[in-house]
């Protein structure tokens, strides 16, 4: 009889902290929302003690997702855990995750304890966090590399402590599958008291194995896996759990065990994941990735007309990516529009649905074809669910292969229009100047990304953008049919994001809080009196 496999999502914890993929509270909601969708059964939605931003992250996930699990991070003391429960008090179903260090690489250079001390911080950690809440998970970090005899004896102490919830993690990923699969088969067979006990795995990609090791701590015993969409997380990330989720899925042959991810929604959840982080998924990515379907090599093409099976193993349809058929014309309306968006896995609300309308109409007087990409750069064009401060009305620059660009921009606030240009080496840095002398929050660009959006020359371009607002980073998204355009609203975006953050901080929300983690937390980077 197949086992059922607890899928715990981790994009907004360990994804979110790492460099390039922070989430604001509206936008942490969003993915939350997607994720309940996509039906994960926890969901760690931050660690509150590591900023403002994260406590109300949490408090905002708890409030808003009824069904899944979910959890927050603490370190193994009181302070944390305290945060943590304020934060998750009001969920329908909390988690306290708390974690400590236990392999002697990090007793002796990071928390200057010895095993005995940490053992004692386990028993009262666990103990206190259970005081709270009944649902409480203990992580001994960095288990991949800590003595065997001692990981049993620190399990031993979260379970006597009350852990119903036992995570081992590679925090460093370094493990290679067997050594994985037999901690958890030693884990299980030598902690007292395992009855009861559900075993997880969190694994790191640094080696390239968390898909794989996951696979084997699933094996050695695990039921619950900790995984981030896109395999976002530290360093090279964390597990992926389209990957997993689909490895599972399609080789139920010979893995006995499977999940309740309702795999239609992910590639939905690995879209939204990248218009709110700016973090694109590279093209073969495998499941999620643009190519991941697409068949080039003629005697590829050849066999999939005959029959998808020759080389197709997962459908487009099964995780909702669009295949390259033409969908729509000028001719369709509003509801052959809500129904694709809806095949695509996008739910949108009225307003939404009418400013995608708008621009599909934009788009299919300039092209003959609209295909499911076109679809998707719509949505992700302007549908963020910040109130947008400035909004574009006119955009020119001039340009040439000798020489400076200029640009012109017109904006428009609160009815009030604004228009100025700047000078600068190329067209879309002209542009930007342009509209940071309107907004008066001028940016650093650190990263710049085009894609050519649908197949064909009469594709439309689309521009990521992530930019440094005195020092804090936003990202922005848009398609059009030229780049410098599409490089301007994008950069309007961002700049839109870090005005509304600036308002919010302004509002007196903020208090400032120790940076925790590797990854600073900060938020309180813009000048005063801005
Ligand atoms: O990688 C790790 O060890 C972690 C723990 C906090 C669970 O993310
Ligand atoms: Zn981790």
């Amino acid at each position: 009889m197949p086992e059922k496999i607890f899928v715990f999502d981790t994009t907004l914890r360990d994804g979110e902290q790492s460099p390039g993929c922070s989430m604001n509270v509206q936008e942490k909601v969003e993915m939350a929302r997607q994720l309940e969708r996509l039906h994960v059964d926890i969901l760690e939605a931050g660690f509150p003690v590591a900023s403002h931003g994260d406590f109300e992250s949490v408090k905002a996930v708890a409030a808003e997702v009824r069904r899944p699990v979910v959890a927050a991070l603490a370190r193994a003391n009181q302070k944390d855990i305290d945060r943590a429960w304020e934060a998750l008090k009001g969920a329908a179903r909390p988690r306290i995750h708390t974690f400590l260090a236990t392999s002697d690489i990090h007793l002796k250079y990071k928390l200057h304890k010895t095993r005995e001390e940490v053992l004692k911080m386990i028993t009262e950690s666990v103990g206190y966090a259970k005081s709270f809440c009944p649902d409480v998970e203990f992580s001994p970090e960095d288990a991949g590399r800590t003595d065997r005899d001692y990981l049993i004896e620190c399990c031993h102490a979260a379970v006597e402590a009350g852990a119903n919830v036992l995570n081992l993690p590679d925090t460093v990923g370094y493990c290679i599958e067997p050594e994985y699969e037999q901690m958890f088969a030693d884990v299980k067979a030598r902690v007292p008291g395992m009855e009861g006990v559900m075993l997880s795995t969190h694994t790191h990609d640094d080696l390239g194995l968390a898909v794989a090791n996951t696979l084997a701590g699933i094996r050695g015993g695990a039921r619950q896996i900790e995984c981030t969409i896109n395999g976002i997380g530290e360093r090279a990330g964390n597990a992926a759990l389209e990957e997993i989720v689909m490895a599972i899925h399609v080789r139920r042959d010979v893995v006995p065990v499977f999940t309740e991810i309702h795999p239609e929604e992910l590639y939905a959840a690995s879209q939204l994941l990248t218009r709110l982080t700016g973090m694109v998924v590279q093209r073969n990515k495998a499941v999620v990735g643009r190519n991941a379907f697409a068949h080039e090599a003629g005697i590829h093409q050849d066999g999939v007309l005959k029959n998808t099976i020759t080389y197709e193993i997962i459908t487009p349809q099964t995780v909702g990516a669009p295949s390259n058929h033409i969908v729509l014309g000028k001719h369709s309306g509003r509801h052959a529009l809500v129904n694709r968006y809806e095949e695509l896995g996008y739910q949108l609300t009225r307003p939404e649905l009418e400013r995608a309308y708008e621009l599909f109409c934009r788009l299919a007087d300039r092209k003959k074809q609209v295909y499911d990409e076109d679809l998707i750069g719509i949505v992700n064009e302007g549908l963020d669910h910040l109130p947008e401060s400035f909004t574009l009305k006119l955009f020119q620059c001039v340009s040439s292969s000798k020489g400076r660009s200029t640009a012109t921009v017109e904006l428009e606030k609160d009815g009030h229009m604004y228009h100025d240009s700047a000078t600068a080496e190329g067209p879309c840095d002209s542009a930007f100047r342009a509209i940071d002398r309107i907004t008066g929050v001028p940016a650093t660009i650190s990263d710049f990304a085009v894609h050519t959006v649908g197949p064909g020359t009469d594709g439309v371009a689309e521009v990521t953008i992530r930019a440094a607002f005195a020092g804090r980073e936003f990202t922005g998204r848009s398609t059009s049919h030229s780049v410098v355009e599409a490089a301007a609203r994008a950069y309007l975006q961002a700049a839109n994001k870090a005005i509304y953050e600036l308002k919010r901080l302004q509002a007196g929300a903020a208090t400032s809080l120790e940076p925790i983690h590797s990854n600073e937390r900060t938020d309180h980077l813009f000048p005063a009196g801005y």
